[in-house]
């Protein structure tokens, strides 16, 4: 049986739509970007979270340099945690910061204890990455110390599409969040961000920077901004995932506890527990693994099983990055130990349980052949 990686997930009837809705957008000949689809794209997904102003990108990197340009970040300094994807960090860098690399805790998000270590009076915004879909509890002390200090928090919210902490979603705990449509992610437009506020001088800011800067109409420019808009085609896919997205956590929800439950026993392997009161969407599943190189059973689980793992999040950290390490500032053990011994079981909505289970025994093969020897399990 094979299991592949990841597979996003469109339903027949989707692309039926889409079909349909792409022949009369062309036949309309109008704009085909920051149209109508694209304002109805931003106002479902505020539906569903928060009801918070949105602006949709053209990617999750965008998204996050939107903010941290209208939060004017540059010649500062931003904290960022050392386990994230590197354009994290590059957005920090275009927006002429400098990246300050955090420790983790145990739930691989930004440790406040750490972060708050670091802020110094150059720091200009603190991000914080809600990974593999988790909102930590340890969001709320980060908000805390950033009220308290005076600084933005900003989260990098490309993982935690409807993801909640105590009923909450991305964007309510900081100052705004920025969302990706990678076509990994939850839900996808192939390429496209989100950026969600409360903030309506943040939003307007925003939304300024998407369009080159463009303010009361025509061509006037009072801020250098960017492309970073959205199309209708994009939008139009967005808003069918959108509709999808209770349902995919869902699926997601109830596959994560089944491998919990099943997984349990496998020797040399934890999988990493949500916290009380948060409730991810399992974007990832993170299993923590003693006794052998994720590599290897990378490797292993391709050749002997078919199975392809997910992405790691992520197995390099940042500081240790060839183009970031000239900025680390000393070692960051969390990450580097967190970041080197986990995986990511393969994790999406049409994932079978009879699949599910194939992984399980194969990894439980693996495992058990590396701590106990042959025939140990
Ligand atoms: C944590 C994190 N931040 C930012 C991004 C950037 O998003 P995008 O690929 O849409 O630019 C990603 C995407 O892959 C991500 O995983």
């Amino acid at each position: 049986m094979k299991v592949l990686a990841q597979v996003y997930d469109v339903a027949d009837e989707d692309i039926d739509h889409l079909t349909a809705g792409l022949r009369d957008l062309l036949a309309r000949r109008r704009f085909l970007t920051l149209g109508e689809h694209v304002e109805r794209f931003e106002q479902a997904f505020a539906a569903q979270h928060g009801e918070l102003l949105a602006t949709a990108t053209s990617s999750g990197t965008s998204a996050l340099e939107a903010i941290l340009n209208a939060l004017d970040v540059r010649g500062g300094e931003v904290i960022v945690p050392a386990n994230t994807f590197a354009a994290t960090a590059f957005a920090v860098l275009h927006a002429g910061a400098r990246p300050v690399f955090a420790d983790i805790g145990t739930d691989l998000t930004l440790d406040p204890d750490d972060a708050a270590r670091r802020v110094t009076r150059h720091t200009r915004a603190v991000v914080t990455v809600h990974i593999g879909g988790l909102i930590s509890p340890g969001t709320l002390e980060l908000a805390e110390l950033c009220r308290d200090r005076g600084i933005p928090l900003v989260e990098d919210a490309a993982h935690a599409h409807g993801s909640t902490l105590h009923g909450r979603t991305a964007g309510t705990f900081g100052t705004a969040a920025a969302f990706s449509f990678f076509s990994t992610k939850v839900i996808t437009t192939g390429e496209g961000g989100m950026v969600l506020t409360a903030d309506p001088h943040l939003h307007e800011a925003v939304r300024v920077l998407r369009d080159q800067g463009k303010s009361g109409g025509g061509n006037h420019h009072e801020v250098v901004g960017s492309n970073w808009r959205l199309t209708e085609m994009q939008a139009m896919l967005g808003l069918t995932q959108v509709r999808r997205l209770p349902g995919f956590v869902a699926r997601r929800r109830e596959i994560a506890e089944r491998y919990r439950t099943k997984l349990a026993g496998v020797p040399g392997l934890e999988v990493v527990p949500a916290p009380d009161g948060a409730a991810p969407n399992f974007y990832k599943l993170i299993a923590l693994v003693d006794g052998v190189e994720p590599e290897v059973l990378r490797a292993e689980l391709r050749a002997q099983h078919d199975v392809a793992l997910g992405g790691y999040v992520y197995e390099v950290p940042l500081h240790q990055q060839p183009v970031l390490r000239h900025l680390a500032d000393g070692p960051l053990p969390v990450a580097e130990d967190l970041c080197r011994r986990h995986i990511c079981p393969p994790i999406y909505p049409s994932l079978t349980d009879e699949q599910l289970d194939h992984v399980v025994a194969a990894v439980d093969e693996r495992m058990s052949s590396h701590l106990l020897g042959p025939g140990g399990a």
